[in-house]
């Protein structure tokens, strides 16, 4: 089997932030709730101008550039979304044309949070039969235009922001063991309507407005802890590793309150552990890659290094890769 390894990461979030403190302003709620619930002090937010597949082609210009490669190389663009600039076509194809990428194939995957990572373990397998050589993933949300900011408890979680990965043919190395999972039945967790009309899920918002997003947080936290433990549990056996042989964990960072009791459970020395959900809140499907980009860029991954990743989402939906670097 061929081997696909990540050769270069970018990210992108915008420029506007909201703090904790506009968000007192704009729903009952205080930092200190905000910090200590869920360990968020700010999120990126898109300008009114600025879109998801604006987002995702500044990820991936980066990424190219990080990787020393060509947009005409790409063969394949995948982007993991929920927020798509349009129903069709896909931001993949929006990212295609603004990159230059015009020899890759391009669609977009819908696994919300668990997308990155869904659209990873998707490229791997074009790469591992020797479909592809040079594939562009990418998770990017603009969370914020399907944000319910009357209601406290979603609006304060959620910004914008997109990551890309450049992923490659390799002989050693890259993409080792990957689970990826859902449960269909917990669907109603988290909704946001598309063209269904269902006055029950319009009524759960506080808006009552289509269009917003609306979960059952305690539920999905819930789940989420026991979830992200189980599935990065899996790729470690699946490798034939141990706990204590993984160099970092990059969870998806929606709460710190998930990712500090996933780690608990996982016994995994905590300096082993990334965080920076204090700095960009939820962004859905670019939390993880924009994570172990960060991560990269500080010089936390080197060569040889064995990484988690692993998300939950909508749907409800789980991923996990371990990555050798
Ligand atoms: O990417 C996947 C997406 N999903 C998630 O990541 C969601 C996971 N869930 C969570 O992060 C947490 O459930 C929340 C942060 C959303 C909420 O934390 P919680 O500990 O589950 O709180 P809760 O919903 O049980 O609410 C506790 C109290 C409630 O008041 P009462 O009923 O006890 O009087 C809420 O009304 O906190 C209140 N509350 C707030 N208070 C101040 C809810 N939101 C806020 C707020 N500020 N923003």
């Amino acid at each position: 089997m061929i081997k696909a390894r990540i050769s270069g990461m970018g990210y992108y979030a915008p420029e506007k932030v909201y703090d904790n403190a506009y968000m007192e302003q704009i729903v009952e709620t205080n930092d200190e709730w905000i910090v200590q619930r869920t360990g968020i002090k700010e999120r990126h937010i898109a300008a009114d101008d600025e879109y998801t597949s604006d987002l995702a082609t500044r990820a991936a210009e980066k990424a190219l550039e990080n990787s020393k490669t060509a947009a005409e190389e790409i063969e394949l663009i995948i982007v993991a979304t929920v927020t798509p600039d349009y129903f069709t076509p896909s931001v993949a194809c929006v990212v295609q044309k603004n990159i230059g990428a015009e020899n890759a194939a391009a669609f977009d995957l819908n696994a919300a949070c668990s997308g990155f990572v869904t659209a990873l373990d998707t490229a791997e397998k074009f790469i591992a039969v020797g479909k592809y050589k040079k594939a562009l993933v990418i998770g990017a949300d603009a969370l914020s235009k399907a944000t319910d900011y009357k209601d406290r408890a979603t609006c304060i979680l959620f910004g914008d922001a997109a990551g890309a990965a450049v992923l490659e043919a390799s002989d050693e190395g890259g993409l080792i063991a990957s689970c990826i999972g859902a449960r269909g039945k917990d669907f109603d967790k988290i909704t946001n309507l598309a063209y269904r009309h269902d006055e029950a899920e319009l009524e759960k918002r506080v808006s009552k407005q289509n269009g917003t997003l609306w979960m059952a947080g305690s539920e999905v936290m819930k789940f989420a802890v026991r979830k992200m433990a189980e599935a990065a549990n899996e790729v470690v056996e699946a490798a034939g590793l141990k706990m204590s042989d993984i160099d970092l964990l990059i969870p998806h960072q929606a709460n710190m309150r998930i990712i500090d009791g996933a780690a608990k459970r996982l016994d995994i020395d905590d300096d082993k552990v990334f965080r920076n959900l204090q700095k960009y809140g939820n962004t859905s499907a670019a939390s993880i890659p924009v994570a172990l980009c960060e991560a990269l860029y500080e010089g936390r991954i080197k060569r040889g290094d064995k990484i988690i990743i692993v998300g939950f989402g909508a749907g409800l939906t789980w991923g996990a890769a371990l990555i050798e670097w």
